[in-house]
């Protein structure tokens, strides 16, 4: 791995390909209270589901891959998890694309997946600070905090859907340190609000991290909010 200034702020060490879809243009036509009908019944049922119970603080038990077998990079993966005791029993906590934070410092949690043509893979934290749902210690002012290391987690995997209006993709070197690396503004073109964004990103194999590319071919879902600020700290996506 060739080093880097400020290494301990590399988000991720390889680099990424971002691909953005928009789905799904609602109708004007439709009535303000028919749009959510409408949306719901647009999205069909999965073509694989499978649900199974997960514990963080298991070591590698805390992993598990999933043959999916639809032979297909999926049009769209959900992972979630629902804890089965707690202030939010039977409520559905969506899985992410990264981690944002490391355990040195705090607790954490939620689960973290990842696809490809044939398998899905998810990681519940095995860190004791790691905790398969987390609600807790500075979000909505300690309203049904949770803090729970089992949980039933529920797969779905939609095999094909719309054609996206949009789709570009691009590549990110987070070990460059320099704005017109790590930042990048698209044109989608569209000229109204998309009603459906998708940005995911898979690690590129480059000769340096050949070692280290366990998950090449494997899609990383993007998030909207940064949950770590902490310099110190490993983070990503
Ligand atoms: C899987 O889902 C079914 C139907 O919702 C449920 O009855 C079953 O208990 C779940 N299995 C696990 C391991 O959570
Ligand atoms: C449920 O939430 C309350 C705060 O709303 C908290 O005081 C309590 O400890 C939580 N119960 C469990 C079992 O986590
Ligand atoms: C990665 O390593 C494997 C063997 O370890 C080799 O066959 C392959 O060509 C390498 N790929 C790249 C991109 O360096």
């Amino acid at each position: 791995m060739p080093s880097f200034a400020h290494e301990n702020r590399i988000l991720w060490l390889w680099q990424v390909v971002l691909t953005l879809l928009t789905l799904f243009r609602v109708p004007d036509v439709l009535a303000e209270n028919l749009l959510n009908g409408a949306r719901l019944g647009t999205f069909p049922k999965p073509d694989f589901r499978t649900n199974f119970t997960l514990q963080s603080n298991q070591g590698s038990g805390s992993f598990k891959e999933i043959r999916h077998g639809l032979n297909a990079d999926p049009f769209y993966v959900r992972v979630y998890a629902k804890p089965r005791n707690g202030n939010n029993t039977a409520f559905c906590f969506n899985g992410i694309g990264s981690s944002q934070s490391s355990p040195s410092r705090s607790s954490y949690g939620g689960l973290i997946f990842a696809y490809n043509s044939e398998f899905v893979r998810i990681w519940a934290p095995s860190d004791q600070n790691g905790h398969i749902v987390f609600v807790k210690d500075g979000w909505g002012g300690e309203v049904n905090t949770q803090e729970s290391n089992e949980a039933e987690v529920v797969v779905e995997v939609w095999k094909n859907g719309p054609a996206p209006t949009f789709q570009i993709e691009h590549v990110i070197d987070t070990r460059l340190d320099i704005s017109s690396q790590v930042y990048h503004q698209v044109d989608h073109e569209l000229r109204q609000l998309p009603e459906r964004v998708v940005v995911r990103l898979s690690p590129v194999v480059t000769d340096s991290n050949n070692e280290s590319n366990p998950n090449m071919g494997f899609w990383f879902h993007a998030i909207a909010s940064s949950q770590n600020p902490d310099p110190n700290s490993n983070f990503g996506g």
